[in-house]
C-alpha cells in the first residue's frame, strides 16, 4: 500500500490504429478517441493481473477505444480511512495507454465502503417506513450525510490529483447513475437538510403554509423543527410537501454530483466531466436541471427485452437523450451485448440485435457506443450479466458480434459530430411526471410514461423523428408541430410559453389531465383543463375517468362515416368555448360530448384529446394534426427506422431493418457498412442496418 507521488506513465502511443481521425468536432467532448468511442464498463480489479493483459489485446482485436475504469473501486483504492493503494490502478492504465485505449476515470464514490458505512452510521441511507438500509450491496449512502460528503471529497480529490495529468484519462465518470436504487433518504440528516432547503425555497413558514395549502386536514406548521420528509404516515401525505421533497432530493443529489466535478475541474482543467443518466428509466432526477451541468450528455439504456418491439422505447430513450445534449451528439455509456440480468426473465438479444440497437442509438446522435460491461463477471450480483466477452470466451456468438461491431464503428467515423434531424417535438416532464403519480388522482390507470411511450410509438411508426422539450422551453418554434401526452402540472408562465408558440403559426395537440396545477400541486381554479382552457377553447366541469376495461366510442363529427375510434381509462364533459368537435363521444358516461377538439389561436391552433387513445386510433388522430401543421409525413416500411444526421459537410441516412422481411426505401449515396453505392433505392436486408452518404446537399445551414 502506498501514499506515491502522481505517476509518470510511459509516452503515448501514436494515434491508434483502432482510433480514426475525427471529423466533427463537438464542444467539452474529450480529445480521443477520434471517431466512434467503443468499449464499455471495465473491471480489472475482479481479475488476476494476468487477464488484464488478455483484456487490452482483445480490446485491440474488437477495436475498443475508450474504457470506464474504476466505477466501484473504493474500497480497493482506499481500503482504510486516509490509505491509499492506486499502484493497481496506475498498472491498470498504463497497460490500456500502451494498448491505444482511452480512460473514462470513475470517482468510485456509488460504492462507499464498508469501514466508512461501520465508522460512520449516518453515510446509511433511510427509506420512508424507516428501514435503514445496510452494506454489501451498492449506493448505500446519504447524499445530505457530512461524513458521506467528506469521504468523497477526499477520494475524489486523491484521484484527480494523481491521474489529472495521467495521457490515458479523457474524461472522467462521477459516480454512477445518481439517484439509482435510493430514490431518496429519509434520516435525520436529511430531514434537517430538507428544512433547509424549503427555508431557501419559501422564506419562512407562512410561505410554506401557503404553497403547500396546510390549511388541510390541519396541518400548519408553526416551526421549522415541525416538518419532517414525507415518512410513512397513516395514509397520504401532504401532495406539496411530498413534490418538494423529490425536488429537494435531485438537488441533493446534484450537488453530490456538483461537488465532485468542480473538484475534478479544479484538478484537471479541460477534461470533460460526465456522470451516466438513466434517461426515460428514472423518474426521481430533472435530467433538464441535470444537464445543464455536465460537459457531455451520457445516457444508460436497458431494453425492456419481453416486449416485442422493445426498440420503439429505445429511440425515445435515445431521443430524449440528445434533447437533454440540446441537439449535440451525446454519448451511449452503457447498454448491453444480450441479457441483463435483473429482469424477471432475461430475454437474449437475438442475432443481429446486438448491431441493430448500438446503430439505433448511434442514429439518433450518440457518437459512442459503450456496454455494461467488458468481461462477464465471475462473482456477485450481476455474473448472468452479458459482455463483450462473455464467459465462454471469444469463440462465442457475441463476442464476434462485438468485433464486427467494432469494424462497423470505424467505418461510420465520419458521421461523428453530425446532429439529428428532427419534425417534431413532444413535451417532457419530470416534475409534471412526479405530481401525476403522487395518491389520490381520479384514476390509477394514468401513468406517465405509458402515455409518452404509446404518443411517442405512433410519431416512431409514421417516421417522425422527434426532439423532446421542457414545456418552458424557448426552442418550440423550431417545430411545426409539438406532442403533449401529458402535462398534469404546468405552471402559468409554461402555459403561456404554449399559447405564444399557437399564436404564431405551431400547431399544438394536448392530452387529457394536463394544465391541472401549479408548481404547488394547487388546482388551476375555474374549470379543466385549467391552465390550457383558454388555448384549448374547452370548458370540462368535471373529469368521468371508466372503469378498468371500460371503453367508449368516439364518432367523427364531420367528413365521411368512418370506424368510431375507441377510447379508454378516461372521459370528460368537454364544452366547447371556441374550440370545435373533430370527434364526439359516442357512448359512455359523457355520451353526446366533443372528445377530440380543435381551436385555431392566432396563426396556429390548438388540439386537445380528452380520452386515452393508443394505437392506429391514436394514429387517425395525429394524422389531422400532421395535415394541419404541414408535416410531410411518409411511413417507412413496417418495422423499418430511417432517421437523418446532418454535418457539415454531408447528410446520413441510418436505416434500420427490425423486421424479418426484407425491405426497400429511397436512398441515393453511398453506403458506408458495405461500401456499395445506391442510384435511388436502397435495399435493406431483414435484420440490417445501413448507412447511406447521401447524394444530396447537406441541409445544416
Ligand atoms: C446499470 C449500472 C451498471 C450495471 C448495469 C446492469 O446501468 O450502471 O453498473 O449494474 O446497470 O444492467
Amino acid at each position: 500500500m502506498t501514499l506515491s507521488n502522481p505517476v509518470s506513465p510511459s509516452e503515448p502511443p501514436s494515434e491508434s490504429s483502432s482510433e480514426s481521425p475525427t471529423t466533427g468536432a463537438v464542444p467539452g467532448w474529450p480529445r480521443r478517441p477520434g471517431g466512434i468511442a467503443y468499449g464499455g464498463d471495465y473491471n480489472p480489479e475482479q481479475w488476476p493481473e494476468q487477464v488484464w493483459r488478455e483484456d487490452v489485446e482483445l480490446m485491440g482485436q474488437a477495436g475498443v477505444n475508450l474504457v470506464s475504469v474504476g466505477i466501484f473501486s473504493w474500497a480497493l483504492l482506499e481500503p482504510a480511512e486516509g490509505q491509499y493503494d492506486f499502484d493497481w490502478l496506475d498498472r491498470v492504465l498504463e497497460l490500456l495507454h500502451q494498448g491505444g485505449v482511452a480512460v473514462d476515470l470513475a470517482t468510485p464514490t456509488a460504492a462507499p465502503p464498508a469501514w466508512l458505512v461501520r465508522r460512520y452510521p449516518e453515510v446509511r441511507p433511510q427509506t420512508r417506513e424507516g428501514v435503514v438500509l445496510g452494506p454489501g450491496a451498492r449506493n448505500g449512502f446519504c447524499p445530505s450525510s457530512p461524513a458521506y460528503a467528506e469521504a468523497a471529497t477526499r477520494i475524489t480529490e486523491q484521484l484527480a490529483k494523481r491521474y489529472a495529468g495521467h495521457p490515458a484519462v479523457v474524461m472522467w465518470h462521477v459516480h454512477n447513475e445518481y439517484g439509482g436504487h435510493v430514490p431518496a433518504c429519509y434520516c435525520e440528516r436529511s430531514a434537517a437538510a430538507f428544512r433547509r432547503w424549503l427555508a431557501d425555497r419559501y422564506g419562512d413558514l407562512a410561505g410554506l403554509n401557503r404553497a403547500w395549502g396546510t390549511a388541510f386536514w390541519g396541518q400548519r406548521y408553526g416551526e421549522w423543527e415541525e416538518i419532517e420528509p414525507p415518512r410513512a404516515a397513516p395514509t397520504t401525505v401532504n401532495p406539496a410537501q411530498q413534490l418538494d421533497f423529490l425536488r429537494f432530493s435531485n438537488d441533493a443529489y446534484l450537488a453530490c454530483f456538483i461537488r465532485e466535478r468542480d473538484l475534478l475541474r479544479g484538478h484537471a482543467p479541460g477534461i470533460p466531466i460526465t456522470t451516466n443518466f438513466m434517461a426515460t428509466a428514472c423518474k426521481n432526477i430533472d435530467y433538464w436541471r441535470w444537464a445543464a451541468e455536465v460537459d457531455v450528455v451520457a445516457n444508460d439504456h436497458y431494453l425492456q427485452a419481453e416486449q416485442p418491439e422493445n426498440h420503439i422505447e429505445l429511440s425515445m430513450t435515445a431521443d430524449l437523450t440528445r434533447s437533454l445534449a440540446g441537439g449535440r451528439p451525446w454519448m451511449l455509456m452503457e447498454h448491453s451485448t444480450s441479457a441483463v440480468n435483473w429482469q424477471p426473465r432475461n430475454i437474449a438479444k437475438r442475432p443481429g440485435e446486438l448491431r441493430r440497437n448500438s446503430l439505433a442509438h448511434f442514429g439518433r446522435g450518440a457518437d459512442s457506443v459503450m456496454f455494461f460491461q467488458w468481461r462477464a463477471g465471475a462473482s456477485g450480483a450481476e455474473k448472468f450479466h452479458s459482455a463483450m466477452v462473455p464467459h465462454g470466451g471469444t469463440d462465442t456468438r457475441i463476442w464476434r458480434e462485438v468485433v464486427e461491431l467494432g469494424a462497423d464503428l470505424r467505418a461510420l467515423a465520419e458521421v461523428r459530430g453530425s446532429e439529428v434531424a428532427a419534425q417534431a417535438a413532444v413535451l417532457w416532464d419530470w416534475q409534471s411526471w412526479w405530481a401525476l403519480e403522487l395518491e389520490g388522482r381520479p384514476s390509477v390507470d394514468v401513468g406517465f410514461r405509458q402515455l409518452m411511450l404509446d404518443w411517442y410509438e405512433q410519431l416512431w411508426r409514421a417516421g417522425l423523428t422527434v426532439d423532446f422539450a421542457p414545456p418552458d422551453s424557448p426552442r418550440l418554434d423550431d417545430y411545426p408541430l409539438v406532442v403533449v401526452p401529458n402535462l398534469y402540472l404546468l405552471t402559468e408562465p409554461a402555459a403561456a410559453n404554449l399559447a405564444r408558440y399557437v399564436e404564431r403559426g405551431g400547431t399544438l395537440v394536448v392530452s387529457f389531465f394536463s394544465g391541472i396545477v401549479d408548481a404547488d400541486e394547487r388546482i388551476h381554479l375555474g374549470g379543466y383543463p385549467g391552465a390550457l382552457r383558454e388555448l384549448l377553447g374547452v370548458w370540462v366541469p368535471e373529469f368521468r375517468p371508466l372503469r378498468a376495461g371500460e371503453t367508449v366510442r368516439l364518432r367523427a363529427a364531420d367528413g365521411p362515416p368512418g370506424a368510431p375510434l375507441t377510447g379508454d381509462v378516461w372521459a370528460e364533459e368537454v364544452q366547447l368555448h371556441g374550440a370545435e368537435a373533430i370527434w364526439s363521444y359516442e357512448d359512455g358516461p359523457a355520451a353526446g360530448a366533443p372528445a377530440v377538439t380543435r381551436h385555431p389561436v392566432g396563426d396556429g391552433a390548438a388540439w386537445y384529446v380528452s380520452t386515452r387513445l393508443r394505437g392506429p386510433e391514436l394514429a387517425t388522430v395525429l394524422a389531422r394534426a400532421y395535415a394541419d401543421a404541414g408535416v410531410p409525413v411518409s411511413p417507412p416500411p413496417a418495422g423499418v427506422e430511417l432517421v437523418r444526421r446532418v454535418g457539415e459537410q454531408d447528410s446520413y441516412l441510418v436505416a434500420i431493418n427490425h423486421s424479418d422481411r426484407d425491405a426497400t426505401v429511397a436512398g441515393q449515396g453511398h453506403e458506408l457498412l458495405t461500401g456499395a453505392d445506391c442510384a435511388g433505392q436502397l435495399f435493406l436486408p431483414a435484420g440490417q442496418v445501413r448507412v447511406v452518404r447521401e447524394a444530396a446537399e447537406p441541409r445544416r445551414s
